[in-house]
Order: C-alpha cells, then sequence, then structure tokens
C-alpha cells in the first residue's frame, strides 16, 4: 500500500471506530450515577428475610435472570458421558506429583466431542486433597515445562510469544503461561492442579461454535441457530467446567467437596458463572473477570456491554445484545451474579492498571452481595470502601487490589490459596 492509501485507510479507520465505538471512560466524575437492583427484592415484591427464602425463591430467579439475559442456558449433563484415563505419570515435575491426563468424552465416544483434562496430585499428602481447576487459554501444555503434557491438537490464537503457529500449538508452548500457573506452589501447599484448554470446547472467536460443543448440540437438535436465551460460548466453557467437576468427583485422591474454580479475564467471567450455576464448587474466584464478569455493568468506566457485544459477540446469549445501549435495562447486575455463590466462598481480585476492567466496580459487586451472604450469617469483605493496594480483605467474599497490570501473578496466587487454607479449615 502507498503511503497516501495508508493514511486514507486509517483516516476511515479512526471514523469508524468513531462512529461505532463510545469513547472508554475512565473518569470517576463522569461514571454517572446508577441504581442496583435489590437483589433481595423477589419478582413478586416482597423481600427476602431468611436463607431459606433465598434458597429456594429468590436465587433461583436471580440464576434464571442471568440465564435469559445474559449468559443462556446449557444443557444437562450428557447421560452417555465417559471418562478416559490416557496416562497417568507418578513421578512427574521431579517426584513432586503425579500427573494425569483424562478425557472425557461428552458422548461416550471416541469420535465424538470431548475435553482433555490435565490433573497433578501432589505426592506428599494423606488423604483426598481438595483441588483448584481452572481453563487455560492456549492448551494445556502452556501451564508447565512438564514435558510429558500432550500438545493441544485442537485451533488455538496464532500467537508467536506463545508458540502457537498457523493456529495450531507447536512444542515451543510449552510452558509459555507457567507464570501464571505455579503449579509447583499450589502442590506445595497440598493441592491438585486441574486444568482443561478452553477451546475444547469451543474455539474463541464468532464462528467458533460450529467446531464446538454448541454447534454439536444444535446439529443434534436439529435447529439452524441459537434462540435468544440459548447459552453463548462463555456457558459453553462453564458447562465444560462442570463436566470437568463431574470427573474430579470420581478420582479417589481427590477430595471432591473442597474443589474452588477460578478463572482470569474471560475465564474469570467463565469461573463465576460455573460456580453460579454448578454449587459442587465450593469456592469461586475471578481474577480481573471485569464487565460481564465481576464488574457493574451499570457503572460506565473501563469496558461496556456494548463493548462486549461488538467485540466478542458469540459470548453471551443472544438476549444480552440488547442491552448496548443502556445496561440499566438488565435485570441483575455483577452484584447479584457474586451472591449466587452464598453460602460458599467467593474471591473476586482486581489489578491497579487494569482500567479496563473497573477495579472499583469489580468491588463494588463484591460490596453488594454481601446482604445476601449476612442472610447465612457469613461475614463479607470487613471493609466499607475499596481497599488499598495489596491488602487482601474479606471472609467469604474475598477481595484484593494488586499492583500492576490485567495478569494473574504469583501474588494473586498467594492470596487464593491463603483465602481456600482459611475456608477449608486448614
Ligand atoms: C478483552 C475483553 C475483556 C476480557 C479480556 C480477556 O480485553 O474486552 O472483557 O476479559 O479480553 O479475556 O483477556
Amino acid at each position: 500500500m502507498g503511503q497516501r492509501n495508508l493514511w486514507v485507510g486509517l483516516g476511515i479507520a479512526v471514523v469508524w471506530v468513531g462512529i461505532t465505538a463510545a469513547a472508554t471512560n475512565y473518569d470517576e466524575e463522569n461514571v454517572g450515577t446508577y441504581t442496583l437492583p435489590n437483589p433481595l427484592a423477589k419478582t413478586d415484591g416482597g423481600i427476602v428475610t431468611s436463607a431459606k427464602e433465598w434458597m429456594e425463591q429468590r436465587r433461583p430467579e436471580i440464576l434464571q435472570l442471568f440465564e435469559r439475559h445474559v449468559y443462556g442456558r446449557a444443557p444437562d449433563r450428557p447421560q452417555e458421558m465417559r471418562f478416559k484415563i490416557r496416562n497417568t505419570d507418578a513421578k512427574a515435575l521431579e517426584g513432586l506429583a503425579t500427573r494425569k491426563e483424562i478425557t472425557v468424552l461428552f458422548t461416550g465416544k471416541e469420535d465424538g466431542p470431548g475435553m482433555d483434562l490435565l490433573v497433578y496430585i501432589p505426592n506428599e499428602k494423606t488423604k483426598p486433597v481438595p483441588a483448584f481447576l481452572g481453563m487455560n487459554f492456549y492448551g494445556n501444555q502452556t501451564i508447565s515445562g512438564d514435558p510429558g503434557i500432550t500438545i493441544s491438537k485442537r485451533w488455538a490464537r496464532a500467537s508467536k510469544e506463545m508458540g502457537i503457529e498457523n493456529d495450531r500449538a507447536t512444542e515451543s508452548s510449552r510452558g509459555k503461561h507457567a507464570s501464571r500457573w505455579p503449579v509447583e506452589m499450589i502442590l506445595k501447599r497440598g493441592y491438585a492442579v486441574v486444568t482443561v484448554y478452553y477451546g475444547d470446547l469451543e474455539p474463541d472467536h464468532n464462528e467458533g461454535w460450529k467446531d464446538g460443543i454448541r454447534g454439536y448440540y444444535l446439529r443434534q437438535q436439529g435447529k439452524a441457530e441459537f434462540a435468544p436465551d440459548d447459552w453463548g460460548a462463555i456457558a459453553a466453557w462453564a458447562w465444560g467446567l462442570s463436566r470437568a467437576m463431574d470427573y474430579l468427583a470420581t478420582d479417589s485422591d481427590i477430595d471432591a467437596k473442597h474443589v474452588a474454580v477460578h478463572g482470569h479475564s474471560r475465564l474469570g467471567k467463565t469461573a463465576l458463572w460455573a460456580g453460579a450455576i454448578d454449587d459442587r464448587f465450593s469456592i469461586v474466584i475471578s481474577n480481573d473477570s471485569g464487565e460481564g464478569g465481576a464488574a457493574i455493568a451499570r457503572r460506565n468506566f473501563g469496558e461496556t456491554v456494548a463493548d462486549l457485544n461488538r467485540a466478542f459477540p458469540h459470548w453471551f446469549c443472544g438476549a444480552y445484545k440488547q442491552y448496548s445501549a443502556d445496561p440499566a435495562k438488565l435485570p441483575i447486575d455483577a452484584h447479584e451474579l457474586i451472591a449466587l455463590a452464598a453460602p460458599r466462598f467467593v474471591y473476586v481480585a482486581s489489578a491497579t492498571e487494569d482500567r479496563w476492567a473497573d477495579p472499583k466496580g469489580e468491588f463494588l459487586a463484591a460490596k453488594n452481595a454481601e446482604p445476601v451472604f449476612a442472610l447465612f450469617g457469613k461475614e463479607g469483605l470487613h471493609a466499607d470502601s475499596m481497599p488499598e493496594a495489596d491488602r487482601p480483605v474479606g471472609k467469604s467474599i474475598g477481595y484484593h487490589l494488586r499492583t500492576g497490570k490485567h495478569d494473574i501473578t504469583a501474588y494473586d496466587w498467594e492470596q487464593y490459596l491463603n483465602f481456600a487454607d482459611r475456608a477449608f479449615g486448614r
């Protein structure tokens, strides 16, 4: 392209962005005013006053609102599902752990849809161990340099830095996300590490559903397109986490009553939703999940619902699109997503430089979930206003604001491990 054409092209691009995207607000003064829906206000107008009423009446209402308007409805556990232990190595990571690779066959068939689980069990243990389960972005082999991990053969987003060429992982992708997965540290604290590549459920792009579990079900149902409240990709990934939990419940090395589900960013949104629909997760951890996750949608700061629907239309259900223009019309907000974890444990983490995810909006969502935890006599954040950076707070609801950028670091993990130790009475 000639120099002039380049400038004309750039000019058009700038005008296009200007027309389609409102400028991102990063100014607290311009957040505007909003009223959060009261999590305790039932649709019949009454106010919830007991834990029983919450569990039996209000919680199902909120869950359904999130299904219908945000993430979409997912199918139940498939009857024919089967677990295939592919290999086990009792001397992985220099003897620290036993590595297992399991294929979950959703239809029970080798050539049907499935996903590959990677499980590390600490060898130093006297009884079944609690576990941290979370999805990864580029294949199981990226979480550790362990040469025994099978390299994912599925589509992955091209990334030189991550060792993904022509949309496939190469040998060099091994351990590329090890900084986000301090596997040894977690194992030494007595927890199992369990992960699955989110692309096993659905490749993360607009057409990805065709090659994923959503497309499979759609074809099975003989339908050509999704209904407005059918599941989006986040619900499909969360469904995968539940299927991983199904496996963990069968593994005698795992204490399935003590499994924490976690995720970073879009996978933090996924973890929150997984924890909402599946109460077998006893801790739910959102790391920098932001808009569509832990951040209050009604707060105009950083990413907006419109931004999400524009850039990632496949993540949410069709009905979510109608809230781009005015998120205040949403019948629920992020504090209620967090409240769905009650009376279990939930942790929300933000980072100072991650303004796109709106750290304050994430804190406020955690804060405004407190009345629901109080119904159970559970103590929330122990903080009236946002704590200073690197000062973790909270009892049943944990929160910290880490110094630094959008990422998940050893610091974040130390807090999650400490929180889990307390939650599980270890
Ligand atoms: C984008 C997106 C966020 C998302 C993030 C991620 O920044 O706008 O909503 O959380 O990607 O997943 O890394």
